[in-house]
């Protein structure tokens, strides 16, 4: 449960049949170390039994509305992902035939209707149960049940939210994210969209939701233990932060043969990428600056129009979109309920979609036509960093091969780029030097009310994504903006000891836009501002005019978010810290959104 808490950590619960032949539930509000307090010498004296961390849809994170759900006797206990659409119509038909309900959620009509099918069916199993219930349910649900009158089995099912299945010698395990069960195996199966499983001690049996049989996709997960723990650092984040190196090269790694930029998996073939005329971006949160800074690179390389968008906003504006439109979804868990039904909108008007993803076989890669993976390992940390910079590799290499499809660029030009991709990981290197820095600094500002960010070209995504982690993180106030826009409005926030954090291009590559960022500082800076400035080293400019200079190393500018947006995870970690605040977990966050 530990290793599941980065999905939701409003409460947590488990649900437990004893060998005496009971269910027995214990559940707190908070964080797990509240229900291990609650636990805390008990003897379980069980084999099979659910465990759950929530982060709240429908009611509050309270110890009532923690999960596992059970029916009126306590004899079903039911844990639940996702959101029960049609649970108010369940609830009132339920509560018509005189069920209590004990909670304000969605999830607990699920144990009333299941022991409602069970007492109807004297011989019914409590997976034929769970293929009735499923029948009757709308929305997207990870469902996993026991049944103390059914003892050693435990049944599950999913639609539109992850369930994977892990087996090991005489044990079974389910969980949403095989981190759960990696320290007892390795042998997994991703089950498919609409299926029920039912694991006993030795085996395993999938069906549709009629009883049909069905197959998952069996995977073999190839990151250990060690890849999931903070070895030395106090924080995830921390740790991720440092291993951006690492995560770029691994991303970046066997994607050039015999001078072609190839992808993980293409089910569309080369004159379909050539037919494409526009380019659409989809994705959210930190991915979505990602798509973003995509956009400056497809655009420059292809000459294709690209539009990037919120994946919560794009199907429900009728995008234009046709069988030459190339969807690029970008998605670190490969399962954000809003990029997975951007891409099926998209997949249902024809056209392509290209996933970017970091979780081998998730179910954005899988209904996608083509997937790029960010290799960049497990991210625990809530708030994204590692995964951010491998996104951006990898949409810098999505450019290339579209530029090769499209004959934009010439084999050399396109072996040039990757070399100067693969020569970025040693740059961010650089860049993670300045942590002391960045540290100091960050004392300095942490009381703070706000702080503005700003930047050109690609140095605005980086701001956007440096406010981001900000909010998200250290919960002040931050806005990102494009610096030439200030004047249009948000300058009027500008007073007196304001942090500004700008985001500089290279003076020597882009001396026009330089020129213009110096500008803007100097604009802040008459108004009081405390500016704060990450720039190319030797920028002499930059360090006359700032406040304070944080040097980055140099780089192509398309590649620069890569080095320009490490000082800015860093502070905003830093900042939080010294507010006193868990950098892993955020509050009223969780890492992977299931429900829209
Ligand atoms: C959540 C996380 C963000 C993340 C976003 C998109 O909101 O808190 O850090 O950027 O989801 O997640 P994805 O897995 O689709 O990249």
């Amino acid at each position: 449960m530990h290793r599941l808490e980065y999905r939701g950590y409003d409460s947590a619960g488990v649900g437990v049949v004893t060998a005496a032949g009971g269910l027995r539930v214990v559940k707190k509000a908070g964080r797990i170390a509240n229900l291990e307090r609650a636990l805390a010498g008990a003897r379980l004296d069980a084999t099979t039994g659910v465990g759950h961390t929530r982060w709240a849809t429908h009611g509050a994170p309270n110890d009532r509305n923690a999960h596992p759900h059970t029916d009126a006797s306590g004899r079903i206990a039911v844990i639940h992902n996702g959101i029960i659409e049609n649970h108010a119509e369940l609830r009132a038909r339920l509560e018509a035939a005189g069920v209590e309900f004990a909670s304000d959620t969605d999830t607990e009509a699920v144990a009333h209707l299941l022991r409602a099918w069970l007492d109807e069916h004297a011989d019914g199993t409590i997976a034929a149960a769970l293929r009735a219930v499923c029948q009757q349910l709308a929305g997207a649900f990870t469902l996993v049940v026991v049944d103390a009158e059914q003892p050693g089995a435990v049944v599950a099912a999913r639609r539109n939210s992850p369930l994977v299945l892990g087996v090991g010698d005489d044990e079974m395990f389910l969980a949403s994210d095989a981190a759960a069960f990696i320290e007892f195996t390795r042998d997994a199966v991703a089950l498919g969209q609409d299926q029920v499983v039912e694991i006993t001690r030795d085996g395993y049996r999938i069906t549709d939701f009629f009883g049909a049989p069905a197959a998952g996709k069996p995977f073999h997960v190839d990151w250990d233990l060690a890849a999931a723990e903070k070895g030395g650092f106090q924080y995830f984040m921390l740790k991720e932060i440092q291993e951006q190196p690492a995560a770029v090269a691994a991303t970046l790694s066997g994607h050039l043969i015999n001078g072609q930029v190839v992808l993980d998996e293409q089910r569309v073939d080369q004159q379909e990428l050539r037919d494409v005329d526009k380019v659409f971006v989809v994705a959210c949160g930190t991915a979505y600056h990602s798509g973003l800074i995509a956009k400056y690179a497809i655009e420059h390389w292809t000459r294709l129009p690209v539009e990037v968008e919120m994946a919560s906003e794009f199907r429900y504006r009728d995008p234009v979109l046709d069988r030459q439109t190339l969807v690029v979804a970008i998605s670190q868990s490969g399962e954000t309920a809003d990029t997975l039904e951007a891409v099926r909108h998209a997949r249902a008007q024809k056209a392509k979609v290209l996933a970017i993803c970091n979780t081998n076989g998730a179910q954005i890669p899988r209904e996608s036509d083509a997937v790029l993976y960010t290799h960049a390992g497990p991210e625990i940390g809530v708030a994204a960093t590692k995964t951010f910079t491998a996104q951006v590799a990898a949409v810098s290499l999505v450019g290339l091969a579209l530029a090769q499809a499209r004959g934009t660029k010439y084999g050399d030009e396109v072996a040039r780029e990757y070399d100067a991709l693969a020569a970025m990981p040693e740059l961010i290197e650089r860049a993670l030097t300045v942590t002391d820095q960045v540290r100091a600094l960050a004392g300095e500002i942490a009381d703070s009310r706000a702080v503005l960010f700003l930047g050109r070209h690609v140095g605005y995504p980086v701001a956007l994504e440096g406010a981001l982690k900000l909010k998200e993180l250290a919960y002040m106030h931050a806005e990102g903006f494009p610096a030439g826009e200030l004047k249009h409005g948000p300058i009027a926030l500008v007073e007196g000891g304001l942090p500004v954090v700008v985001v500089m291009p290279s003076p020597v590559a882009r001396p026009t836009l330089h020129q213009k960022l110096l500008s803007n500082v100097a604009e802040v800076a008459a108004r009081g501002a405390r500016t704060i400035v990450i720039a190319e080293t030797g920028d002499r400019a930059a360090r006359t005019l700032a406040a304070r200079v944080l040097e980055v190393p140099s780089a192509p500018a398309l590649f620069s978010p890569l080095v320009s947006v490490v000082p800015l995870q860093t502070l905003a970690a830093e900042i939080a810290l010294a507010r006193g605040f868990d950098i892993d977990k955020p509050r009223n966050l969780a890492k992977s959104v299931t429900v829209e």
